[in-house]
């Protein structure tokens, strides 16, 4: 199978991941405060809360593999009492709470209905694939059609009785396994993966069926890697070469098409991606401490729909917003040919910068002060932690600081800086960190990483690099190189807000930059579909 198995290190930073012991055990991967998964919010505050990338009207979501379905907890701002929430959208970005469509009620779920797939069966037939936890907390696959076809909305589901699909086999861990994908057709039969580990080895194991209803289990998984840990929201599908951005039906083969894997590490939380097609959704991570998600009412975000098409070149999945977003821009301002020296900072006027969209050009000449890049390093992050935008340097960091204080108290900086290897390549990374983004003293409980990821482009030719950034009160989603790596950040200000956020271009490295173009949006809220309509 032509698996595209670059593991790109692209961060969609997924919520569902943090591991706590509690008195029953791991429960699964989420954080478990039962003394806060029912307490209903009393007062939702607004500092914060995202105004165009999509959040319910209250509690704690979690955007999770699902695309027009999201994990909710319908009695509290923590994780608990999961059901799948349901909101419809005809463009993706306004959007329209229904009723909770898949909630525990039979002994196949009653513990829980956590995520999965829907897939589209002959006939125009959805069917949903989920993991219910069944009464003694097994990871079971069960399934779900709508109670009438021919409600537009699909409001209602009826989950069958000869449920669960899938039980756990005799060798695998019960609490291990889980989030079964769309399925796809192939060679007579229905194919789908289930994410699970063994001992510390993540994996996606595969099943076989004809009908939909009886499903066998393949000896070997889809896709496996040692000390990866669980793997979670597995994905599989194919997209076009040749840089077309067509989406696909999840069945298709042959030899205009390449499939991609995508799965999130429960443990290291991040989403190694590798793609979809169209509408995409990506995850937003909640950063707050489970006490503040509680005080303002709310918790999760999710990310702008993204189109997820493969590159010219067939060697890397690109991500952009979805066009629609674009019917957002409202007030737009230009900066061009703008020099940065050394330790420069320029502000961007005229925007609402805490809620922009922000598309720029970089030209960088000269290479030649590039810094070594530290072997040492793990990985991205590890690079972007020991080299922040405070830490001058040879060619970068240049870049944007948003959710900026104008006295740069606070700020999120979205930037790159270029390295060269023992080899003399250069190494492009692009980091968004989140460590000076609020004046809180810097405790624990709120979790403000520098997220990065190296940007897979040839500098010394292009001698330029461009960056878009959506900002969002609380939330900072970067595309770097035309969305070759992609950043979503939570950060939560105390100066930088609504009017006394401010957007600035940057360089802290001793090579002058030039900003060669830079456009900046001030972004409407959507309008409800409803009011849409009139
Ligand atoms: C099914 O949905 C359609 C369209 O919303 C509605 O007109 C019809 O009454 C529904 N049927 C039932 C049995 O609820
Ligand atoms: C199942 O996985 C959990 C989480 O990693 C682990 O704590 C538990 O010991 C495992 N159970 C078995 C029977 O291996
Ligand atoms: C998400 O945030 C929590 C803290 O709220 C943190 O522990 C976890 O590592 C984060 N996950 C990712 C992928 O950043
Ligand atoms: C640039 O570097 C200087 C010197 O370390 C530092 O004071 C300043 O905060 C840096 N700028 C940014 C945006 O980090």
């Amino acid at each position: 199978m032509d698996i595209v198995k670059r593991l790109l290190p692209v961060f969609l930073f997924a919520w569902c991941c943090v591991f706590v012991i509690n008195k029953n055990g791991v429960e699964a991967s989420h954080r478990i405060y039962q003394h806060l998964q029912n307490v209903m919010a009393v007062e939702v505050k607004d500092t914060h809360r995202t105004k165009y990338h999509f959040q319910p009207p209250h509690h704690w979501i979690n955007a999770d593999c699902t695309t027009y379905f999201y994990q909710y907890n319908p009695k509290g701002s923590v994780w608990g009492n999961i059901v799948w929430a349901h909101s419809v959208s005809k463009d993706l970005i306004s959007w329209e709470a229904l009723e909770p469509a898949i909630y525990p009620s039979k002994p196949f779920d009653i513990n829980g209905c956590w995520s999965g797939s829907a897939t589209i069966l002959p006939g125009n037939k959805p069917i949903i694939l989920y993991t219910g936890l069944d009464p003694e907390k097994r990871q079971v696959q069960n399934y779900a059609i709508p109670k009438n076809d021919t409600d537009p909305y699909l409001r209602e589901w009826i989950k069958p009785e000869d449920n669960p699909l899938v039980t756990p086999s005799p060798e695998m861990n019960v609490s291990q396994f889980r989030d079964p994908t769309t399925a796809w057709w192939h060679n007579g039969h229905w194919r789908m993966t289930v994410g699970g580990k063994r001992k510390h080895r993540g994996m996606s194991y595969l099943y076989r069926s004809v009908d939909f209803r009886f499903w066998i289990k393949a000896r070997h998984p889809l896709h496996s890697a040692a000390d990866t840990g669980m793997w979670e929201c597995p994905d599989f599908f194919p997209v076009l070469k040749n840089g077309n951005k067509q989406g696909l039906d999840t069945s298709k083969v042959g030899p205009d098409v390449k499939h991609v894997f995508k799965v999130s590490l429960d443990e290291t939380r991040y989403e190694y991606y590798t793609l979809g097609t169209e509408d995409f959704v990506g995850l937003a991570n909640e950063s707050d401490s489970a006490d503040e998600d509680t005080a303002k009412g709310w918790a999760g975000i999710q990310a702008i729909p993204r189109e997820v098409w493969l590159s010219p070149e067939g060697k890397q999945v690109l991500q952009w917003p979805i066009q629609e977003l674009e019917t957002l821009r409202g007030q737009k301002v230009d900066l061009n040919n703008q020099n940065l020296e050394q330790g420069k900072h320029v502000e961007v006027k005229g925007i609402t910068a805490a809620q922009a969209d922000v598309e720029v050009t970089f030209s960088v000449a000269n290479m030649d002060k590039a810094e070594m890049y530290d072997p040492n390093w793990k990985d991205a992050q590890t690079a972007c932690a020991a080299k922040r935008s405070n830490v001058p340097g040879g060619v970068g960091p240049f870049g944007l600081l948003t959710l900026a204080s104008q006295n740069l108290e606070e700020f999120t900086p979205v930037f790159f800086r270029i390295f060269k290897s023992q080899d003399q390549k250069l190494k492009v990374l692009l980091c968004s960190d989140a460590k000076f983004s609020t004046l809180k003293p810097f405790d624990e409980k709120q979790y403000r990483p520098s997220f990065a990821g190296l940007v897979d482009v040839d500098i010394a030719k292009d001698k330029k690099i461009s960056l878009r950034s959506l900002i969002d009160h609380s939330a900072v989603e970067s595309f770097g190189a035309g969305g070759r790596t992609c950043i979503l950040c939570r950060v939560y200000p105390t100066l930088a807000i609504n009017d006394a956020a401010h957007l600035f271009v940057f360089n802290n490295g001793t090579e002058p930059i030039t900003v060669e173009t830079l456009t900046a949006w001030s972004m409407n809220a959507p309008k409800s579909m409803n009011e849409g309509q009139q």
